[in-house]
Protein backbone atom coordinates (compact mmCIF):
# COMPACT_ATOMS: atom_id res chain seq x y z
CA UNK A 1 0.00 0.00 0.00
CA UNK A 2 0.75 3.40 -0.60
CA UNK A 3 2.35 5.09 2.59
CA UNK A 4 0.11 7.78 4.16
CA UNK A 5 1.91 11.22 3.25
CA UNK A 6 3.00 13.07 6.56
CA UNK A 7 3.98 16.45 8.24
CA UNK A 8 5.27 16.84 11.10
CA UNK A 9 5.52 19.74 13.90
CA UNK A 10 7.45 19.24 16.64
CA UNK A 11 9.64 20.74 19.35
CA UNK A 12 12.34 18.25 20.05
CA UNK A 13 12.66 17.30 23.13
CA UNK A 14 13.68 13.80 23.78
CA UNK A 15 10.22 12.41 23.48
CA UNK A 16 9.91 14.19 19.93
CA UNK A 17 13.24 12.43 19.12
CA UNK A 18 11.51 9.40 19.27
CA UNK A 19 8.40 9.72 17.74
CA UNK A 20 10.29 11.39 15.00
CA UNK A 21 12.33 8.26 14.43
CA UNK A 22 9.14 5.70 14.78
CA UNK A 23 7.74 8.00 11.69
CA UNK A 24 11.10 8.16 9.62
CA UNK A 25 11.55 4.68 9.88
CA UNK A 26 7.52 3.47 9.38
CA UNK A 27 7.39 2.03 6.11
CA UNK A 28 3.71 2.88 6.49
CA UNK A 29 4.49 6.74 6.69
CA UNK A 30 6.23 8.86 4.05
CA UNK A 31 7.42 12.04 5.77
CA UNK A 32 7.00 15.15 3.55
CA UNK A 33 8.25 18.05 5.79
CA UNK A 34 9.54 18.84 9.49
CA UNK A 35 8.19 22.13 10.87
CA UNK A 36 9.73 22.90 14.08
CA UNK A 37 8.28 25.08 16.95
CA UNK A 38 8.84 26.66 20.48
CA UNK A 39 7.99 24.61 23.03
CA UNK A 40 9.92 22.19 25.26
CA UNK A 41 13.01 24.96 24.27
CA UNK A 42 13.77 27.94 22.21
CA UNK A 43 12.94 27.68 18.41
CA UNK A 44 16.88 28.18 17.45
CA UNK A 45 17.55 24.77 19.64
CA UNK A 46 14.20 22.68 18.37
CA UNK A 47 15.50 23.75 14.94
CA UNK A 48 19.12 23.02 15.41
CA UNK A 49 18.01 19.60 17.41
CA UNK A 50 15.22 18.59 13.97
CA UNK A 51 18.66 18.93 12.22
CA UNK A 52 20.84 17.05 14.51
CA UNK A 53 18.19 13.83 14.95
CA UNK A 54 17.79 13.95 10.80
CA UNK A 55 21.96 13.89 10.59
CA UNK A 56 21.64 11.33 13.35
CA UNK A 57 18.82 8.91 11.28
CA UNK A 58 20.27 9.67 8.39
CA UNK A 59 17.16 10.83 6.74
CA UNK A 60 16.67 13.85 4.18
CA UNK A 61 13.25 15.71 4.89
CA UNK A 62 12.87 19.29 4.53
CA UNK A 63 13.12 21.25 7.72
CA UNK A 64 11.14 24.37 8.22
CA UNK A 65 11.85 26.86 10.70
CA UNK A 66 8.08 27.99 13.10
CA UNK A 67 6.88 30.44 15.51
CA UNK A 68 9.31 31.65 18.24
CA UNK A 69 6.43 32.11 20.46
CA UNK A 70 2.90 31.36 21.31
CA UNK A 71 0.43 33.48 19.70
CA UNK A 72 -0.35 35.76 22.37
CA UNK A 73 1.32 34.35 25.94
CA UNK A 74 5.09 34.60 27.35
CA UNK A 75 6.70 31.22 25.85
CA UNK A 76 7.41 28.89 28.56
CA UNK A 77 9.60 25.91 27.85
CA UNK A 78 10.50 22.97 29.66
CA UNK A 79 14.36 22.86 29.65
CA UNK A 80 13.64 21.65 33.53
CA UNK A 81 13.39 18.63 31.97
CA UNK A 82 14.49 18.32 28.10
CA UNK A 83 17.61 19.85 29.23
CA UNK A 84 19.04 23.71 28.04
CA UNK A 85 19.26 22.12 24.32
CA UNK A 86 16.27 19.73 24.76
CA UNK A 87 18.77 16.94 23.80
CA UNK A 88 22.26 17.76 25.30
CA UNK A 89 24.53 14.92 26.28
CA UNK A 90 24.30 12.64 23.30
CA UNK A 91 27.34 13.01 20.45
CA UNK A 92 24.85 13.68 17.78
CA UNK A 93 26.75 14.35 14.03
CA UNK A 94 26.76 17.91 13.22
CA UNK A 95 22.89 19.00 11.57
CA UNK A 96 22.23 19.09 8.02
CA UNK A 97 21.68 22.56 7.77
CA UNK A 98 21.46 21.71 4.10
CA UNK A 99 17.89 20.40 4.87
CA UNK A 100 17.11 23.59 6.56
CA UNK A 101 14.18 25.83 3.97
CA UNK A 102 14.69 29.37 3.95
CA UNK A 103 10.52 30.05 4.00
CA UNK A 104 9.37 29.67 7.14
CA UNK A 105 7.24 26.57 8.67
CA UNK A 106 3.70 27.85 7.53
CA UNK A 107 4.79 28.72 3.91
CA UNK A 108 6.54 25.42 4.00
CA UNK A 109 3.33 23.51 5.14
CA UNK A 110 1.38 25.56 2.22
CA UNK A 111 3.48 24.78 0.02
CA UNK A 112 3.72 21.12 0.30
CA UNK A 113 0.04 20.77 1.04
CA UNK A 114 -1.39 23.00 -2.00
CA UNK A 115 0.80 20.70 -4.48
CA UNK A 116 -0.03 17.28 -2.82
CA UNK A 117 -1.78 14.68 -5.16
CA UNK A 118 -4.33 13.36 -2.33
CA UNK A 119 -4.76 15.42 1.43
CA UNK A 120 -1.96 14.82 3.86
CA UNK A 121 -1.72 14.37 8.18
CA UNK A 122 -0.44 16.71 9.90
CA UNK A 123 1.10 15.36 13.12
CA UNK A 124 1.55 18.36 15.97
CA UNK A 125 3.50 16.91 19.00
CA UNK A 126 4.66 20.63 20.79
CA UNK A 127 2.58 23.52 20.58
CA UNK A 128 -0.11 24.47 18.13
CA UNK A 129 0.82 27.57 17.07
CA UNK A 130 2.07 26.76 13.80
CA UNK A 131 -0.61 24.81 12.93
CA UNK A 132 -2.99 27.79 14.20
CA UNK A 133 -1.04 30.42 11.83
CA UNK A 134 -1.31 27.93 8.73
CA UNK A 135 -5.10 27.93 9.08
CA UNK A 136 -5.76 31.23 9.38
CA UNK A 137 -3.01 32.76 7.08
CA UNK A 138 -3.66 29.74 4.60
CA UNK A 139 -7.46 28.72 5.24
CA UNK A 140 -7.72 27.27 1.91
CA UNK A 141 -4.98 24.37 2.74
CA UNK A 142 -8.14 23.01 4.75
CA UNK A 143 -9.66 20.30 2.05
CA UNK A 144 -5.79 19.33 1.77
CA UNK A 145 -5.36 18.09 5.10
CA UNK A 146 -6.14 14.93 5.72
CA UNK A 147 -6.28 14.86 9.27
CA UNK A 148 -4.37 16.07 12.40
CA UNK A 149 -3.21 13.90 14.45
CA UNK A 150 -1.57 15.35 17.93
CA UNK A 151 0.02 14.89 21.02
CA UNK A 152 -1.85 17.03 23.26
CA UNK A 153 -4.28 17.92 26.03
CA UNK A 154 -6.14 15.58 28.34
CA UNK A 155 -9.42 14.43 29.89
CA UNK A 156 -8.62 14.73 32.99
CA UNK A 157 -5.77 15.98 34.58
CA UNK A 158 -2.51 17.99 33.37
CA UNK A 159 0.98 17.70 34.02
CA UNK A 160 1.96 21.31 33.87
CA UNK A 161 -0.07 22.47 36.28
CA UNK A 162 -3.15 20.60 37.95
CA UNK A 163 -5.33 20.21 34.47
CA UNK A 164 -3.40 21.54 31.55
CA UNK A 165 -0.67 19.59 29.39
CA UNK A 166 2.04 21.03 28.07
CA UNK A 167 2.07 21.43 24.72
CA UNK A 168 -2.02 23.23 24.98
CA UNK A 169 -0.48 24.82 28.03
CA UNK A 170 2.02 26.57 26.43
CA UNK A 171 -0.31 28.50 23.42
CA UNK A 172 -4.00 27.44 24.33
CA UNK A 173 -5.12 30.12 21.89
CA UNK A 174 -3.84 28.18 19.12
CA UNK A 175 -5.18 25.14 20.12
CA UNK A 176 -8.44 26.28 20.12
CA UNK A 177 -7.93 27.63 16.70
CA UNK A 178 -7.02 24.22 15.52
CA UNK A 179 -10.12 22.40 17.62
CA UNK A 180 -12.27 24.93 16.53
CA UNK A 181 -11.32 23.93 12.86
CA UNK A 182 -13.47 22.00 11.51
CA UNK A 183 -10.59 19.40 10.81
CA UNK A 184 -10.84 15.33 11.48
CA UNK A 185 -8.62 15.48 15.25
CA UNK A 186 -7.47 13.05 16.95
CA UNK A 187 -5.91 13.71 20.00
CA UNK A 188 -3.56 11.57 21.93
CA UNK A 189 -3.77 12.95 25.40
CA UNK A 190 -1.66 12.72 28.52
CA UNK A 191 -4.34 10.38 30.02
CA UNK A 192 -3.02 7.76 27.41
CA UNK A 193 0.18 8.85 27.46
CA UNK A 194 0.79 8.10 31.01
CA UNK A 195 -0.26 4.67 30.28
CA UNK A 196 2.43 4.29 27.52
CA UNK A 197 4.98 2.87 30.90
CA UNK A 198 8.33 1.00 29.07
CA UNK A 199 9.82 -0.70 32.45
CA UNK A 200 13.28 -0.98 32.92
CA UNK A 201 14.06 -3.77 31.67
CA UNK A 202 12.68 -3.32 27.87
CA UNK A 203 14.49 0.03 28.45
CA UNK A 204 18.10 -1.31 29.15
CA UNK A 205 17.39 -3.55 25.42
CA UNK A 206 17.46 -0.37 23.31
CA UNK A 207 20.74 0.33 23.82
CA UNK A 208 21.95 -2.80 22.08
CA UNK A 209 18.79 -2.06 19.29
CA UNK A 210 21.10 0.09 16.48
CA UNK A 211 21.73 3.88 16.74
CA UNK A 212 17.99 4.71 17.47
CA UNK A 213 18.02 2.71 20.28
CA UNK A 214 21.24 3.63 22.12
CA UNK A 215 20.43 7.02 21.51
CA UNK A 216 17.35 7.23 23.18
CA UNK A 217 19.02 5.00 26.03
CA UNK A 218 21.06 7.31 26.55
CA UNK A 219 18.87 10.68 26.35
CA UNK A 220 16.16 9.21 29.02
CA UNK A 221 19.14 7.99 30.95
CA UNK A 222 20.17 11.62 31.05
CA UNK A 223 17.03 13.48 31.54
CA UNK A 224 14.27 11.08 32.73
CA UNK A 225 16.43 9.74 35.82
CA UNK A 226 13.98 8.84 37.62
CA UNK A 227 11.53 7.00 35.18
CA UNK A 228 14.17 5.51 33.99
CA UNK A 229 14.08 3.93 36.86
CA UNK A 230 10.07 3.01 37.11
CA UNK A 231 9.17 3.04 33.74
CA UNK A 232 9.15 6.05 30.63
CA UNK A 233 6.41 7.11 29.36
CA UNK A 234 6.50 7.98 25.79
CA UNK A 235 3.81 10.51 25.23
CA UNK A 236 4.93 11.69 21.41
CA UNK A 237 5.41 8.50 20.24
CA UNK A 238 1.26 7.79 21.26
CA UNK A 239 0.56 10.50 18.63
CA UNK A 240 2.47 8.18 15.98
CA UNK A 241 0.78 4.85 17.37
CA UNK A 242 -3.13 6.53 17.20
CA UNK A 243 -1.60 6.79 13.10
CA UNK A 244 -0.42 3.16 13.04
CA UNK A 245 -1.45 1.46 15.37
CA UNK A 246 -4.89 2.77 16.61
CA UNK A 247 -6.36 -0.41 18.13
CA UNK A 248 -4.28 0.06 21.05
CA UNK A 249 -6.23 2.49 22.57
CA UNK A 250 -9.58 3.21 23.72
CA UNK A 251 -10.95 6.46 22.11
CA UNK A 252 -14.05 8.74 21.97
CA UNK A 253 -15.29 11.13 19.86
CA UNK A 254 -16.64 14.32 21.96
CA UNK A 255 -16.42 17.81 21.95
CA UNK A 256 -13.22 19.10 23.45
CA UNK A 257 -12.70 22.85 24.36
CA UNK A 258 -10.05 25.09 25.84
CA UNK A 259 -10.16 27.20 28.65
CA UNK A 260 -8.58 30.24 27.81
CA UNK A 261 -9.19 32.38 31.03
CA UNK A 262 -9.53 30.08 34.08
CA UNK A 263 -7.39 31.62 36.82
CA UNK A 264 -6.13 28.30 37.49
CA UNK A 265 -7.05 26.36 34.73
CA UNK A 266 -5.90 28.12 31.89
CA UNK A 267 -4.56 25.83 29.03
CA UNK A 268 -6.93 22.82 30.24
CA UNK A 269 -8.74 20.31 27.44
CA UNK A 270 -12.43 20.54 28.62
CA UNK A 271 -13.46 16.95 26.77
CA UNK A 272 -16.79 16.88 26.96
CA UNK A 273 -17.16 12.98 27.42
CA UNK A 274 -20.33 13.02 28.72
CA UNK A 275 -21.99 15.56 26.15
CA UNK A 276 -23.37 18.33 28.78
CA UNK A 277 -22.33 20.97 26.42
CA UNK A 278 -24.69 19.18 23.74
CA UNK A 279 -22.07 20.45 20.81
CA UNK A 280 -21.08 18.32 17.65
CA UNK A 281 -17.66 16.33 18.39
CA UNK A 282 -14.87 18.11 16.96
CA UNK A 283 -12.57 15.88 18.03
CA UNK A 284 -11.51 12.33 18.89
CA UNK A 285 -9.48 11.78 22.46
CA UNK A 286 -7.79 8.84 23.41
CA UNK A 287 -9.17 7.88 27.25
CA UNK A 288 -6.72 5.48 27.74
CA UNK A 289 -4.21 2.27 26.27
CA UNK A 290 -3.11 -0.85 26.47
CA UNK A 291 -0.25 -0.51 28.31
CA UNK A 292 1.54 -4.37 27.70
CA UNK A 293 0.35 -3.99 23.77
CA UNK A 294 1.74 -0.62 23.61
CA UNK A 295 5.14 -1.05 25.08
CA UNK A 296 5.48 -4.36 22.05
CA UNK A 297 4.71 -2.18 19.80
CA UNK A 298 7.30 0.46 20.79
CA UNK A 299 9.97 -2.33 21.17
CA UNK A 300 9.14 -4.11 17.99
CA UNK A 301 9.13 -0.24 15.97
CA UNK A 302 12.09 0.49 17.66
CA UNK A 303 13.56 -2.72 16.87
CA UNK A 304 12.98 -1.83 13.02
CA UNK A 305 14.27 1.74 13.72
CA UNK A 306 17.90 1.44 11.38
C1 LIG B 1 4.41 16.89 25.86
O1 LIG B 1 5.16 17.93 26.46
C2 LIG B 1 6.48 17.90 25.99
O2 LIG B 1 7.39 18.16 27.03
C3 LIG B 1 6.67 16.57 25.35
O3 LIG B 1 7.61 16.65 24.28
C4 LIG B 1 5.30 16.21 24.86
O4 LIG B 1 5.07 16.72 23.57
C5 LIG B 1 3.86 16.01 26.95
O5 LIG B 1 3.00 16.74 27.77
CA1 LIG C 1 6.86 17.44 22.08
Amino acid sequence: MKPTPLIIDTDPGIDDAVAIALALYAPELDVKLITTVAGNVGIEATTGNALKLLAYYGKDVPVAKGAAAPLIRQPEDASDIHGATGMEGFDFPEPKTELLLEKNAVEAMRDVLMVAEEPITIMPIGPLTNIALLLKVYPEVKPQIKEIVLMGGSVTRGNKGVMAEFNIYVDPEAAKIVLDSGLKITMATLDAGLGTVIPPEQTAKLKDMGKVGLMSHDLFQRYRKRSFGTGLKMYDSCAVACMLQPDLFTMQETYVDVELAGSLTAGCTVADLKGYLKHEPNATVTTGVDSERFCAWFMERMAQCD
